[in-house]
């Protein structure tokens, strides 16, 4: 969340006009994966990152993790500046910060033993304890993963219990905060709700702060306590969870809380291989003005010409959009507005 005007938070990681262009050399399309992009995490919480594919979310997420320098702007964490392109700082960030990526096999050696892959954490961290066997049946057991797991190879696990190891390799540095890039997302249905389970257990226990980015609402709505909904790399809107959608003042935002979620992995399969295609054509038309304005429903003449900034309207609620900041505007001398672009404003 961002801090809003009467809020005073423990904020553990907070990031400042991130930028992130790709390409743009010799020829090359240019294309902004992120625009600006300001966001903190409260120490203990969750902040949920959504929107849909192409927003950018795995781009600010390799950003946050140092596995990527931003074109502009800042990460600290712990008030600390961290220098991404330095290697020291970004060791020492790495300890701070861990990814858990969508496909939990893509970052599990197919060689390495689930007891072999741990070690090698704890080693290459020099994290070795005096008892590595007993750490690493300490950390197996606190993804929920008994004892006759360790000598198995990644094929012979499930996507489940490969991402239970996946999230078991990040915890055995220790870390503060956890980046998790659409964890559920590429796991069958029936086994999404025990990870987030296991996730919540977790953070409760090692008191971690998680970034938890989805495509998916109804994933972020069960761990979020904060949100940033993203549109072609900026955020739109953000907030508590409970103010964004019981008020959604977004257009966009208001769409995906109306979106309903089709928990179908067949979906899900054409989604991934579908990329961001259908976003990347909005990039390259959007010159100047609000970049919601070419689908946006409410959109004025103002939106073509000038990009809105992200705006608080009430504590800690943020919104980028001149049609909701209007509204937000005018709401206390006028509480019978009807024209909020949320559609069930009280
Ligand atoms: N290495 C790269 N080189 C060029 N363009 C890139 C690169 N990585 C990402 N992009 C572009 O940046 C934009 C944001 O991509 P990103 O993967 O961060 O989106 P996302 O929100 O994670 O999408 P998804 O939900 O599909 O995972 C997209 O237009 C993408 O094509
Ligand atoms: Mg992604």
């Amino acid at each position: 969340m961002l801090e809003g005007s009467f809020t005073v938070v423990d904020i553990v990681l907070r990031a400042h006009d991130l930028v992130k262009v790709y390409g743009g050399r010799r020829g090359q399309s240019q294309v902004d994966a992120l625009s600006d992009v300001s966001i903190a995490l409260e120490k203990g919480k969750t902040l949920g990152i959504v929107g849909e594919s192409g927003c950018g979310k795995s781009t600010l997420a390799r950003l946050l993790v140092g596995l990527e320098a931003p074109s502009s702007g800042t990460i600290e964490i712990n008030g600390h500046l961290v220098q991404a392109n330095e290697h020291s700082a970004r060791r020492a960030l790495a300890r701070k910060i861990q990814l858990v990526f969508q496909d939990p096999f893509s970052s599990l050696d197919p060689r390495m033993t689930v007891e072999k892959a741990l070690a090698e954490v704890l080693k290459v961290h020099s994290l070795q304890t005096n008892d590595a066997v007993a750490r690493i049946a300490e950390l197996m057991a606190m993804v929920g993963l008994t004892a006759r797991f360790a000598s198995r190879y990644p094929h012979e696990l499930s996507g489940g219990q490969a991402q239970r190891v996946a999230i078991a390799r990040a915890l055995a540095v220790e870390p503060q905060i956890l980046v998790l890039d659409e964890p559920t997302s590429a796991l069958d249905v029936s086994v999404r709700a025990e990870i987030i389970n296991l996730l919540v257990r977790i953070q409760d226990e090692l008191k971690l702060s998680y970034f938890f980015i989805s495509h998916d609402l109804s994933m972020v709505r069960h761990i979020s306590d904060d949100i940033a909904v993203m549109y072609l790399g900026r955020v739109v809107e953000t907030g508590r969870y409970d103010q964004v959608f019981s008020t959604p003042l977004h257009p966009y935002t208001s769409a995906l809380a109306d979106a309903i979620p089709v928990p179908d992995p067949e979906h899900e399969r054409s989604r991934q291989a579908s990329g961001s295609d259908a976003v990347q054509v909005q990039v390259d038309q959007v010159t100047r003005g609000c970049p919601y304005a070419p689908r946006c429903a409410l959109v004025e003449p103002a939106c073509r010409e000038t990009a809105p900034a992200l705006t608080e309207t009430s504590d800690g609620h943020f919104v980028s959009c001149h049609v909701a900041l209007r509204v937000a505007s005018r709401r206390p001398t006028d509480p019978t507005m009807s024209d909020a672009p949320g559609g069930d404003e009280p």
